[in-house]
């Protein structure tokens, strides 16, 4: 069996085709970069539609797949830019009725978490989802992805992306922020912004800024903003992981790729004998091969659409959708004491 994933939230047009055992089978993508500021859903939809017939020439050219081994077309269905999720929607309408397969709806943010638990062998891990429009700790509980904290302004990447273009960058910033940040010596004071299970990046974007214009360099600032960022990340990821007392983390998200951010959740997870698994940066970042291997636990479970009725969901949260392929966790109380 393989399934076919479309991934058209934001920046990346991506096709991946996997198996069932979510080995990946071809996986191709193609960046929308802005020549300035941040992203413009109208021409990232634009770039979208005109990169997808050559990814899909592409995939078939190189023959790790045939067209009549898909099973089924999986697609991002939301949360994203209207433009772009449209684009994707509809190669995936096509590509359903032209090979006459099922068309798969899928969530973004779950499909981060569902590669990084089936590539970390993780059962029921706690979730450091860290992208560029999200950020959130995620963990599963009767029937879905649960929120227990998360960003109140902006996520993490589009913070390290913005700030990037203030130190002379361009997208995407967070490598950038990660390479100038191994130069960085000296710790720049800025703000720490913690509220309960929540954090916010706007204070910190606003001090790192003034900071630049004040005469830090780029390199002490760098290493000071991700490690004031990520001590906010792990702090309230290690909450979530005392509270619920897991025994496993996963870290997914296109921060995710980032080595300091993850040699710091090893360092707070260790003493607690708390494992810790982050995908290669390749399935960190948006990929088609995330959605395509969600599309096969949905289509198991007969989540498929009628191509009638396959709106795409801008707003969708992780919360908002039923996870049926996971079974229920164990009631608190035991029958007994009920
Ligand atoms: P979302 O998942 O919220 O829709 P997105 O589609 O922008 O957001 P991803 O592709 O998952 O997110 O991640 C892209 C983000 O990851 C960008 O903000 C980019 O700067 C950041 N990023 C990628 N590599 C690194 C890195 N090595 N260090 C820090 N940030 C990184
Ligand atoms: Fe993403």
């Amino acid at each position: 069996m393989a399934i076919l994933g479309i991934e058209t939230t934001a920046h990346t047009a991506s096709i991946g085709v996997v198996d069932e055992h979510a080995r990946v089978l071809a996986l191709a993508s193609d960046v929308y970069r802005p020549t300035a500021g941040g992203i413009h859903p109208r021409e990232a939809a634009n770039h979208h539609a005109e990169a997808f017939p050559a990814l899909l020439e592409k995939l078939l050219a190189e023959g790790k797949f045939q067209p009549s081994e898909i099973e089924g077309i999986a697609f991002s269905q939301g949360p994203g830019l209207g433009p772009c999720l449209r684009t994707g929607a509809t190669v995936a309408r096509v590509l359903a009725l032209a090979w006459n397969r099922p068309l798969i709806p899928v969530n973004h943010c779950i499909a981060h978490i569902e590669i990084a638990r089936v590539l970390s062998g993780m059962d029921d891990p706690i979730l450091l989802y860290a992208s560029g429009g999200n950020t959130q700790i995620v963990s599963f509980s009767h029937g879905r992805y649960r929120v227990l904290g998360e960003t109140l302004d902006i996520g993490v990447g589009n913070f390290l992306d913005k700030l990037a273009i203030t130190l002379g960058g361009t997208f995407p910033g967070g490598p950038l922020i990660e390479k100038w940040g191994e130069q960085g010596k000296e710790l720049v004071d800025l703000p720490y912004s913690v509220h309960g299970m929540d954090i916010s990046f706007s204070g910190l974007l606003t001090a790192a800024t003034a900071a630049y214009r004040a005469g830090a360099t780029r390199e002490n600032l760098s290493y000071s903003v991700e490690l004031t960022a990520f001590s906010m990340l792990c702090e309230v990821l290690e909450r979530g992981v005392a509270h619920l007392s897991k025994k496993e983390v996963v870290l997914g998200g296109g921060v995710a790729a980032n080595r300091m951010l993850r040699s710091m959740v090893e360092k707070m997870a260790a003493p607690r004998g708390v494992r810790v698994f982050a995908p290669p940066p390749q399935l960190c970042v948006d990929n088609g091969a995330m959605i395509a291997w969600t599309g096969a636990l949905a289509l198991r479970n007969g989540l498929d659409i009628r191509i009638e009725e396959s709106p795409v969901l801008p707003r969708q949260r992780t919360d908002h959708v039923d996870v049926p392929w996971r079974s229920p966790v164990a009631p608190t109380r035991s029958p007994a004491t009920a």
